[in-house]
């Protein structure tokens, strides 16, 4: 009896160590890869972000943990498609409490000092946390050691599109609120290098102060529309143009790619239409017309999917979100043909997700139709697994009933192994499926 003891005792030891070194078997390159106008685009929790968590999450803790963030995300979405007031241009509160998905390295000042941003296509601006910043976790953009950093005036035009600025000094100051979060920015100016372009005069904010419950570690990188976004800010360089392949959040050793500009684009690629909305014009809305479950198109109401400019009604594609989200007579057309489908033992629910099985599923394809375009996704876009495989959801979900429910968003999940492509200019949206890999 006592000597069967230490084999159980040294397998969890080495089931331990296994967890702690996940990258154990492969080679890991954590260094840049970025080139010419490619950046290297990684997940949050992969093994390169310094942000991933320290001690492994489970499964299900990471699953929830990810839609409890999407909720707040949506809120922010919801506010920015109806045009609420408080909803600023340039920065709000909400946005700065999210967590962000992927990240990309970018580089401020003179000599680059890399920091690590969140891509964000539902928002115009760009921040980092800098210098003597109160509260700010990891690093920080040193505006002492830059030559070229300036702090933009009161009279300069980016200082009207923050919310309410002060003007202490010369300096362009403004302060954000969000429940028991509170941020002091300044708005500055200061050469950004993406991959190897180094974009003179680049304007953004620099956090002075943050208070309050989470903080953000990492800045952010708006990819919006907008006046004060990446695209307006480098048109001549980039001419409005941008690429990703979002890397699955599953797979430890995968990495996608930021390519800006219109050089080296797919060319195999189907586009849909851009859609405006002239009040929230940061937002890429395109028009879908249907959703399939296998060959079958489910029935939804048009008012469910049509955009209306008015109301901010419609469906965009965001990188921030996780899950999709449809409105709810869309979403119940959606699951409830997936159900009877799949017909997998009983139905149950965890966390935001109503439709997960205690088994393997076998799954019909999804595709999502849209003017001039269908997306058809493997199961790995829309399931989740457990790691034991014991528990498999459909990782789609109603719009929460606490937000203005009239927006439909083509979440980060559902787009990953795909390269969509934003072509501003002509005024379309690509997608094509492609491995995102290193
Ligand atoms: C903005 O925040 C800073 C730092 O927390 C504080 O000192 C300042 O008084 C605030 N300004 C306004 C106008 O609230
Ligand atoms: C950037 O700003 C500096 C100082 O304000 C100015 O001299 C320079 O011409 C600007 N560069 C560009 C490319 O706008
Ligand atoms: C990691 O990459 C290697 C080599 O490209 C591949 O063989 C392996 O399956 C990958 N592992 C995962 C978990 O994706
Ligand atoms: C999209 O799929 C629908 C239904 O299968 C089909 O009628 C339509 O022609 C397809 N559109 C494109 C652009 O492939």
């Amino acid at each position: 009896m006592r000597k069967t003891q230490p084999l159980p005792l040294l397998l969890s030891l080495l089931v331990s160590l296994l967890c702690l070194y996940p990258s154990q078997g492969y080679t890991l390159n954590c260094g840049s890869s970025d080139h010419s106008s490619t950046l290297e685009v990684m997940h949050i929790y992969s093994p390169c972000s310094p942000f991933r968590p320290k001690k492994a999450l489970s499964w299900e803790q990471t699953i929830l943990d990810m839609a409890a963030k999407d909720e707040a995300r949506l809120l922010f979405l919801s506010n920015l498609a109806v045009g609420r007031r408080s909803m600023v241009p340039i920065a709000s509160g909400r946005q700065i409490i999210q967590s962000p998905t992927y990240i990309v390295r970018a580089n401020f000042g003179t000599p680059a000092q890399p920091m690590f941003v969140a891509m964000d296509t539902s928002s115009d601006v760009a921040w980092v946390p800098c210098t003597g910043c109160v509260g700010c976790s990891s690093s920080v953009f040193n505006t002492a050691k830059s030559t070229t950093y300036k702090p933009v005036g009161c009279s300069a035009p980016q200082c009207k599109q923050v919310p309410n600025p002060t003007c202490g000094g010369a300096a362009c100051s403004f302060n954000l609120t969000y429940g028991s979060a509170t941020i002091a920015a300044t708005v500055t100016q200061d050469t950004l290098a993406l991959a190897q372009d180094p974009v003179p005069n680049y304007s953004f904010g620099c956090i002075k102060a943050a208070a309050g419950n989470p903080v953000p570690p990492q800045g952010l990188l708006g990819l919006g529309r907008g006046p004060m976004s990446l695209l307006s800010q480098t048109k001549s360089l980039y001419q409005s143009t941008f690429s990703y392949c979002l890397p699955d959040f599953r797979s430890t050793n995968f990495s996608g790619s930021l390519r800006l500009g219109p050089v080296s684009q797919p060319q195999r690629i189907k586009f849909t239409p851009l859609l405006t909305n002239p009040r929230r014009s940061s937002l890429y809305y395109v028009n879908m017309i249907g959703i399939s479950v296998g060959r079958r198109q489910v029935t939804i109401p048009q008012s469910a999917l049509g955009f209306n400019p008015t109301t901010g009604a419609g469906t965009v594609f965001d990188s921030g979100t996780v899950f999709t989200r449809l409105v709810q007579p869309a979403y119940i057309a959606v699951r409830d043909e997936f159900r009877r489908r799949v017909k997998a033992g009983p139905v149950s629910a965890l966390g935001g997700f109503d439709t997960c099985y205690s088994q393997q599923v076998v799954s019909p394809k999804i595709t999502f139709h849209f003017t001039g375009m269908n997306v058809t996704m493997p199961p790995e876009n829309f399931l989740i697994h457990s790691t034991a495989g014991s528990i498999t959801c459909l990782a789609m979900a109603g719009s929460p009933d606490n937000v203005n429910s009239v927006l439909n968003v083509i979440a980060n999940m559902q787009q990953q192994n795909h390269r969509v492509l934003y072509d501003v200019p002509n005024s379309r949206l690509g997608v094509a499926r492609e491995p995102c890999t290193r």
